[in-house]
C-alpha cells in the first residue's frame, strides 16, 4: 500500500473538524463547501463527470492493465489554485480546472490541455486568507441542485444560475501526491 494511500484514508475524517489550514500552492488540497446551516454545509467538493458537485461521489479511474499501483481515487483532490487550477491526478499531461462558458466548474479529459468546448477560461482561480479559500475572480460558489445532488457554478461567471445557495470553498491540505491516476 502507498503512503497516500494511507493519507487519503484519513482525509475521509477531515471535514469532521474542518479545521482550517493554511497552505502554500503545490500541495494537493480537498474542498469542502461552507454555508452554515443549509444542507450543503461540509459537504465535500468532488469531481464526476467532468463537473463538479455536493452530495455526489467522486468518480475516478485506474488503467490497471498497465498501471501497478494507483492512489486510491475515492477523494477529489485540487493541486496549484494559482490563478490557474488542476486535479491532483497521475495521469500524464494531467487535468485542468476550469470555468464552462455556462458558469459551472469543469475539468478537462486526461491526456487532452483543453476541453471539447474551447470557450472556457482557464484562469482565474487563487487562494484567499492564507490560502484557506479557493475563489474565482474575487468571488465564491454556488450550489445548483441537479437530481438529489448539487452542480458546482462559479458566481462571478458570467451566466453563473440565479437559483443556487452560495458557499465557500474551504481548503482542506491533505497529505497526498496524488487524489488519483485520473478522475
Ligand atoms: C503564484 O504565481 C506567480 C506567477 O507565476 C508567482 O510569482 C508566485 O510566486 C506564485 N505564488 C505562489 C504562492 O506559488
Ligand atoms: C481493475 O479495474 C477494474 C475496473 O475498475 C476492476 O473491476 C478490477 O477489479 C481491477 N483489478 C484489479 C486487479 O485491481
Ligand atoms: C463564451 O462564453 C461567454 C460567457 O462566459 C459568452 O458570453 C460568449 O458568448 C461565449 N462565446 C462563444 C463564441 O460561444
Ligand atoms: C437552476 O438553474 C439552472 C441553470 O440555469 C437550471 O438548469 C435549473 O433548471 C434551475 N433549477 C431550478 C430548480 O430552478
Ligand atoms: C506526509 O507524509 C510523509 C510520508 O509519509 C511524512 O514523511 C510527512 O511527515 C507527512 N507530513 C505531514 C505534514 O503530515
Amino acid at each position: 500500500m502507498k503512503a497516500s494511500t494511507i493519507f487519503t484514508t484519513l482525509a475521509a475524517v477531515l471535514p469532521a473538524f474542518a479545521v482550517p489550514t493554511a497552505r502554500s500552492t503545490g500541495d494537493s488540497f480537498g474542498g469542502l463547501a461552507i454555508h452554515s446551516g443549509s444542507p450543503i454545509h461540509l459537504s465535500a467538493i468532488n469531481a464526476n463527470g467532468n463537473s463538479f458537485w455536493l452530495n455526489k461521489e467522486t468518480t475516478s479511474y485506474c488503467p490497471n492493465t498497465t498501471v501497478t499501483s494507483c492512489p486510491e481515487g475515492k477523494y477529489t483532490y485540487f493541486t496549484n489554485g494559482n490563478n490557474t487550477l488542476s486535479l491532483s491526478v497521475e495521469v500524464p499531461g494531467g487535468q485542468r480546472v476550469y470555468v464552462a462558458a455556462d458558469g459551472s466548474l469543469g475539468y478537462t479529459i486526461p491526456h487532452g490541455s483543453v476541453s471539447g468546448s474551447q470557450n472556457v477560461s482557464y484562469t482565474g482561480f487563487n487562494l484567499r486568507d492564507s490560502g484557506i479559500h479557493l475563489q474565482y475572480k474575487g468571488a465564491d460558489w454556488l450550489a445548483v441542485p441537479v437530481g438529489g445532488a448539487y452542480k458546482v457554478y462559479a458566481a462571478a461567471a458570467q451566466n453563473a444560475p440565479q437559483n443556487g445557495t452560495s458557499f465557500a470553498f474551504r481548503v482542506q491540505t491533505v497529505n497526498a501526491t496524488f487524489g488519483a491516476w485520473e478522475y
